[in-house]
């Protein structure tokens, strides 16, 4: 497995990968490896012939008030799981390489980014647009595989890459869970066992939304009040939204019909856990879209 930390090398590295015809996979993170960055990782393999995986802490996606310096951080720790699955290179830049000076261009999501997340974090879909644009300049990957679990996230890149014509194909891959349903993520180790233990709440809740779909419901107003009414069970869960809105533009719906993604995102202490899943319907037929291409 091949470490690259300037913008060079990986290019370097990468240029005779490229022209012995291989497939390059990309999966960018924010590091603290978990089973859900694993299994992209996997899935990135099956996709492609050589697998590129970032480690950057992006400062240009994290608020003023927001998690950046306490961000979990340990390279040894993500070198060593990056390497057991099969990475072929790891690229680490510091962030004066990745921003030599500050951009003078930026990213206008517009109404993609109004809901949800988006509305809660100014800035930080322009920031994730970015900083994903400069590694797809740097890498040129023929794929590249990002989480549902980050579900605008997801749909937004998929916009870019329409938008700017980037070559990259985008996979889209489903949410990795704990055996009681929490979604993987790296803020998860801020959880005190109690807060860990009350957090499964956020998937039954979500469970419980599909649940009142399937058996005729399609009132979003009143899925929401249903699954906010569990989650407040939980005494240490904060509610930051709890929204369902339109597969194809993010906007909220009041009717669910068509493709509609419930999601929710719950702070427990200072962890603001995400989550969500994607519906069909067609009629009286209801389908969970488990991630798709
Ligand atoms: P990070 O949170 O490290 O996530 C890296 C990738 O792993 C993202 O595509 C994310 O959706 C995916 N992922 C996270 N948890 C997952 C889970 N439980 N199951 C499956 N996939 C999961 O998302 C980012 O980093 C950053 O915004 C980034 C895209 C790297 C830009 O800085």
């Amino acid at each position: 497995m091949l470490i690259t930390q300037t913008i060079q090398e990986v290019r370097a590295s990468l240029a005779p990968i490229r022209s012995a015809g291989k497939r390059i996979g990309f999966m960018p993170t924010l590091g603290y490896m978990h089973e859900g960055h694993l299994k992209n990782i996997d899935l990135a393999k099956q996709h492609a012939d050589f697998v590129v995986v970032s480690i950057f802490v992006n400062p240009m996606q994290f608020g003023p008030a927001e998690d950046f310096s306490g961000y979990p951080r340990n390279f040894e720790r993500d070198r060593r799981l990056c390497e057991s699955r099969g990475t072929d290179l790891i690229f680490a830049p510091s962030v004066s390489g990745m921003y030599a000076e500050p951009a003078l261009l930026t990213f206008d999501i517009a109404q993609m980014s109004d809901h949800l997340c988006g509305a809660r974090r100014p800035g930080h879909f322009n920031g994730v647009a970015q900083v994903v644009a400069k590694f797809f300049n740097i890498v040129q990957p023929d794929i590249a595989i990002f989480g549902q679990k980050d579900v605008q996230q997801l749909f937004i890149l998929k916009r870019m890459v329409a938008d700017l014509n980037f070559p990259t194909k985008i996979i889209a891959a489903p949410t990795v869970r704990e055996p009681d349903g929490l979604a993987m993520s790296s803020r998860n180790m801020y959880l005190t066992p109690e807060q860990r233990s009350q957090s499964s709440i956020l998937y039954q809740s979500l469970q419980l939304g599909k649940k009142r779909v399937l058996t005729g419901e399609r009132s979003a107003k009143k899925i929401i009040a249903d699954m906010t009414h569990l989650i407040q069970t939980a005494s240490e869960a904060r509610i930051d939204y709890v929204e369902i809105v339109r597969a194809s533009d993010l906007q909220p719906i009041e009717v669910i019909d068509g493709q509609a993604v419930i999601a929710l995102a719950v702070y427990f202490g200072k962890a603001r856990l995400i989550d969500n899943i994607i519906l069909e319907i067609k009629g009286d037929s209801v389908n969970e879209m488990n991630a798709f291409v």
